[in-house]
């Protein structure tokens, strides 16, 4: 059988390999020169004797499809000339793989522990991302070869020019993403961004009810309609879920009900240090021993997705279910070596991908406001920042419990929250459930 890259995958160089990028599934596959030869020849067809698991792997993930050799093989082919020449900084790719950008910081509704918008009634038109800063960032995307952009903020759909946004990404090749509170994502403005190219709105809902969700957020009758409109409209949609002690036990829930309406990723967020002064991090952060519960509740849910299901509608088991970088303490019930193979990198930030703020401030990532970049200029950061440079070096200075893990290279814990606990950039991490373990 013979196959060819499919047309939804993008392949760039990387030192000694390759970075493939699925659009429709936002799957990445990062290869080695051993596996970008392998790539090479079987598009080539004359690979022999392949490793089944490889061209299963790409096939399941469909970043191959079969058919007759086609001019993808002299794309791969070019890919392999360029990488060995391909340099990156220290322990992170030759460009971002995602740029997170923050249109606004304004917000239309308030959330108690927001990291990041402005109260309501803030001035939108003074805190809105230019469109010659868009522009700019998005042209240098495109020639970095950034596969995706998350639009966020504040809330993006403030933002007069979102559906442009959009679709100017897409026609640098670049898939355009968002997360929204859902307030103003009507039938209407779900079209409008489809048709625009948006690749998955991400809905941020905090519970399965409107009880819990209300203890974090406010609006779970907009969110659902938000979700209703997305469905109407055919808009890939998702669910931003952020666990918090107030809402952990309706965590199995909110995953049945993305399941059952069809969403196609729940993406699991962990608590960060809020804007707003008080108690909130420490109040709804989980402890070690809280993580440990989730991680029970978790296998459950992947082993028995129909147990999450208690609703009995038309169960879309194809749901992802994705954790924050930050959540990778969760996964380390499986070896280090399992977990460098799925792909895990922990804490990634100015790694695999970093923030441009609506002032143009380059930031490793949304949760750290350190900046010595400013213009957009991401590229620049990405290999002078000093700020960025820190944060590639975290697992050589982070001490304590977590300096002597297995786990540490691939999870780091999250520089944000151990700051904002320990105030040491250098401290473990708090939460980390494999802490106070025999
Ligand atoms: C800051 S909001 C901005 C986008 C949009 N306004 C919204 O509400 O979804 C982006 C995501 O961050 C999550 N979030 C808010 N505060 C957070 C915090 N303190 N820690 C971690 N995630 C948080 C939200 O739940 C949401 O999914």
């Amino acid at each position: 059988m013979t196959f060819a890259l499919s047309p939804s995958v993008i392949i760039r160089p990387e030192p000694n390999g390759a970075l493939l990028f699925q659009q429709e599934t936002a799957e990445t596959a990062l290869l080695d020169l051993e596996g970008l030869d392998a790539l090479y020849f079987l598009l080539k067809g004359e690979l022999r004797d392949y490793p089944i698991f490889f061209v299963k792997y790409l096939r399941d993930q469909q970043f191959i499809v079969p058919g007759p050799p086609d001019g993808t093989v002299e794309e791969v082919a070019r890919v392999r000339d360029k990488a060995p020449q391909t340099t990156a900084p220290p322990r992170s790719l030759a460009a971002p793989e995602t740029l997170h950008l923050s249109l606004t910081g304004a917000c239309d509704q308030a959330c108690e522990g927001c990291f990041y918008s402005a109260r309501p009634g803030s001035d939108v038109t003074a805190d809105l991302m230019d469109w010659s800063l868009f522009e700019r960032v998005i042209t240098a995307a495109g020639e970095a070869r950034v596969f995706q952009i998350a639009m966020g903020g504040g809330e993006p759909l403030l933002h007069p020019r979102v559906v442009d946004m959009a679709r100017l990404a897409r026609a640098h090749g670049i898939v355009p993403n968002l997360t929204t509170n859902g307030n103003r994502l009507d039938t209407e403005m779900a079209a409008a961004l489809r048709e625009a190219g948006l690749g998955q709105a991400q809905i941020s809902l905090n519970g399965a009810t409107p009880e819990v969700n209300g203890r974090t957020r406010p609006n779970f009758a907009a969110a659902m309609r938000a979700i209703e409109a997305c469905r109407q409209a055919g808009l890939r949609w998702g669910i931003n879920f952020l666990l918090t002690r107030s809402n952990v036990h309706e965590l199995a829930d909110v995953i049945a009900l993305g399941r059952r309406l069809g969403a196609t990723s729940v993406n699991v967020l962990r608590p960060k240090p809020p804007t707003t002064e008080g108690d909130w991090l420490a109040r709804e952060s989980l402890t070690a021993a809280d993580y440990r519960t989730v991680q029970t509740i978790l296998r459950e849910v992947i082993r028995h997705p129909q147990h999450a299901d208690t609703q009995r509608a038309t169960r879309n088991t194809s749901t992802r279910l994705t954790l924050d970088a930050s959540l990778t303490f969760l996964l380390t019930d499986r070896s280090p070596a399992q977990l460098y193979r799925q792909g895990a990198w922990g804490c990634s930030a100015a790694r695999r991908f970093c923030t441009v703020i609506q002032d143009g401030r380059v930031l490793p990532c949304s949760h750290v406001r350190w900046s010595d970049v400013a213009g957009g200029d991401f590229m620049q950061a990405w290999w002078e920042s000093e700020v960025f440079a820190r944060f590639r070096g975290q697992e050589e200075v982070i001490g304590g419990w977590c300096a002597g893990c297995a786990y540490l290279d691939l999870c780091k814990g999250c520089r944000a929250v151990v700051m904002a606990f320990e105030g040491d950039f250098t401290a473990s991490d708090p939460h980390c459930p494999r802490r106070g373990r025999r």
